[in-house]
């Protein structure tokens, strides 16, 4: 009776039912072959297209996991929400968005093009998410060498995690940097137009970025990420506050207008919630006040998100009511 009681407390009362409806949609998308596996990074062409996992963390730390839950994979542009997180939390929103706008750009997510402010769009793409690793490196902490600034930022990352280690994928930081023709294009373009901050080391702060989208992560290990989000900045985990509810906020904000390259305003009209995707095939999504979401599956479709995260999302929006509308 106690548990009962007990029970019924929780955000999702009766998880059980919601496991298999998870399971459920799980399977479905699984026999979905739709997608190519990025190629543009030699070492990303490698990953399995079969690979299909979904991990769930609730606020109060109800979690189920079906699938590749374990297997690594880079955050790449997963990353793109974590460090404007902590950019945030480190510098403040006035400071960050000197920098860096607020509006989508409506155009891929490595176009070359700045806003009429001469500033990046947003932090969900890579020319704002380059610069806000020059702001981590150049504004917070300056003193920092690179390497003690990348230590600091994984001990961030993991405490957004509940303490969970993240790992570091040396082959595709290589890979990725070597690939890296757009991504330096788009930094040089920002520092002829002074976008960055006085004393920016330019290939410090590419480099830094290069190292943000190859850390490496697994489903059960993201899900607890986008608890923390779905938790006002608490994880849910270890209960350590670990961002300010504005900072989530801003995050959230723009998670749900830019965060799923090109098909944001889609995503946003139909699943109507926050998520980012990345490369890698990986998706973050958050359920704010009751869940976060990681799905994990490297085919694409032609605008660069996971076939079968989206065919998730559809479907779970179809079952439940966590739109935000
Ligand atoms: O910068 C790149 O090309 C990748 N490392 C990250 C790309 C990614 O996941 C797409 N981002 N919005």
């Amino acid at each position: 009776l106690i548990t009962r009681a007990f029970r019924s407390q929780f955000v999702i009362p009766d998880f059980q039912d919601f496991i298999k409806d998870v399971e459920e949609m799980y399977w479905a998308a699984k026999s979905n072959s739709d997608g190519k596996v990025a190629s543009y990074i030699p070492q990303l062409a490698k990953a399995s297209s079969e690979n299909w996992g979904v991990s769930i963390c609730t606020i109060d730390g109800q979690r189920f996991s079906i699938g590749d839950v374990t297997v690594p994979f880079t955050l790449q542009s997963c990353s793109k929400p974590l460090t404007y997180a902590m950019a945030l939390e480190t510098l403040g929103p006035d400071v960050v968005h000197k920098y860096v706008g607020t509006e989508p750009s409506g155009r891929n997510f490595n176009e070359l093009v700045l806003d009429y402010n001469m500033k990046p769009h947003n932090p969900m793409i890579n020319a704002g998410a380059i610069l806000v690793c020059s702001l981590l490196k150049t504004l917070d902490r300056p003193e920092m060498t690179l390497a003690e600034k990348f230590d600091y930022v994984m001990s961030f990352f993991s405490r957004l995690a509940g303490n969970e280690g993240l790992g570091f994928n040396n082959a595709v930081f290589l890979s990725e940097r070597e690939a890296a023709d757009r991504n330096y294009a788009l930094g040089f373009y920002m520092r002829e137009h002074k976008c960055y901050p006085e004393k920016t080391n330019f290939r410090e702060c590419m480099d830094f970025y290069f190292q943000c989208c190859s850390m490496e992560a697994n489903c059960d290990i993201m899900s607890i990420m986008a608890a923390t989000l779905a938790n006002g900045g608490i994880c849910p985990i270890t209960d350590e506050k670990v961002l300010r509810p504005d900072s989530v906020r801003n995050v959230l904000s723009l998670m749900h207008s830019c965060g799923m390259y090109d098909y944001s305003g889609q995503f946003a009209f139909k699943v109507g919630l926050p998520a980012k995707s990345g490369v890698s095939g990986a998706m973050l999504i958050v359920v704010p006040n009751v869940m976060g979401i990681c799905t994990w599956s490297p085919p694409l479709d032609p605008l660069g998100n996971s076939c079968r995260g989206l065919q998730f999302c559809d479907d779970m929006i179809n079952r439940f009511n966590f739109h935000k509308y």
